[in-house]
């Protein structure tokens, strides 16, 4: 079988024109090693706050390549030009709104400003996009608050098996599943 590709996209006007460096989708890499014992393989994307750059980048992402996980930083607020949320909502067949329920009750615990994210989290056909915040310090954060739930949601529209270190993310299977 061929490795898992997950696909991380980094949704920021600034850092895609090279004003700042993106430190958003290497924290999910590194969170995301952290957390998977199955092999991977990252499909990075840097793209601006554009709602058909990051269509067309979760469609390629999830249809072309093949990822059965997209995690998404960034864009995600009240601001004119987060559209994040948009754009996930115009591809996915099926909205998955526990998964910014989670998050934000999380991150509400250390920040009142967790409320303004408008995250959210949806499937394309054997993928799950998940949006996280553009704030690196909330990338550990939200993926802790949500992602035991993560490879049983994939298990269920038929993507790989994945694998997590127990010490870090215990992945939740109900009996018998
Ligand atoms: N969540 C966590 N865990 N930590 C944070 O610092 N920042 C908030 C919120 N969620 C934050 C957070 C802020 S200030 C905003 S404006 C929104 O996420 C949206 O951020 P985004 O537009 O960069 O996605």
């Amino acid at each position: 079988m061929s490795i898992v590709r997950i696909g991380i996209v980094t949704i920021s006007d600034r850092a895609s024109r090279g004003v700042y460096i993106d430190r958003g989708g290497p924290a999910i890499a590194e969170e995301l090693g952290r957390i998977l014992t199955t092999p991977w393989q990252a499909e990075t994307r840097l793209i601006a706050d554009e709602q058909p750059l990051i269509e067309t980048a979760l469609i390629e992402l999830c249809q072309s390549i093949g990822c059965p996980l997209v995690v998404t930083t960034g864009g995600t607020g009240p601001a004119p030009r987060d559209v994040t949320p948009e754009a996930t909502e115009a591809v996915c067949t099926k909205m998955m709104p526990g998964f910014g329920e989670a998050m934000r009750a999380a991150s509400l615990k250390s920040v009142p400003t967790a409320i303004l994210s408008r995250q959210t989290a949806g499937i394309l056909g054997q993928s799950l996009i998940i949006n996280l915040p553009g704030k690196p310090a909330a990338i550990a954060e939200c993926l802790a608050a949500i992602f035991a739930a993560v490879p049983y949601c994939i298990d269920l529209i038929g993507g790989p098996r994945l694998e997590t270190n127990p010490a870090v993310i215990r992945a939740f299977r109900p009996k018998n599943a």
